[in-house]
């Protein structure tokens, strides 16, 4: 946090299944398997586009509780909120590492992209999985999830907020 490439409206992908792309998603899986990420995006590793990362298909001791979330590759993405609900939960970055703050997302979305080969995905989506798209391509936007709390008494260290899953934590 405080870099400004983490504040660029990124750049559209314009060319699929290329070497380049492919480099970019094996760094971006490796890097966020090895901080144990729920998700990562382009920008975070000082590239601009609009490529995220997340999901795992299996448990993350960073995120105990969540659902797994499915992994997915997800390019050029466009969310839409399904209906007004919001829900708040606390969110973590590895942009902000070793913090957590109370987060309000929309409880469901539509987002729609592109797969590594260009291949259309559509999904509507609601919980965790919403949560983390949202958290996602906010990085797309130059966004971090503190430019979307309301309670800053809600924002502090991982391991005094929620001891219990500090210990899963990356430094
Ligand atoms: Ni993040």
């Amino acid at each position: 946090m405080g870099d400004p490439r983490l504040l660029r409206i990124a750049q559209p992908v314009t060319e699929f299944d290329t070497d380049a792309l492919h480099l970019l998603l094996t760094d971006l899986l490796d890097t966020m398997h090895a901080a144990n990420g729920a998700g990562l995006a382009a920008p975070q590793i000082g590239v601009d586009l609009q490529m995220v990362v997340f999901g795992s298909g299996e448990f993350n001791p960073r995120y105990p509780e969540a659902p797994v979330v499915p992994r997915t590759v997800l390019i050029n993405p466009v969310i839409t909120p399904v209906g007004e609900e919001e829900q708040l939960d606390w969110e973590g970055c590895l942009s902000l590492p070793g913090m957590r703050g109370m987060v309000p997302r929309w409880s469901q979305v539509r987002y729609t992209g592109f797969d590594i080969y260009g291949d259309p995905i559509d999904r509507t989506v609601e919980g965790f999985h919403a949560r983390v798209v949202q958290h996602e391509c906010d990085h797309l936007w130059g966004k971090l999830y503190p430019m979307r709390m309301r309670d800053f008494t809600q924002f502090g260290f991982t391991e005094v907020l929620l001891p219990s899953i500090a210990v899963a934590e990356d430094e």
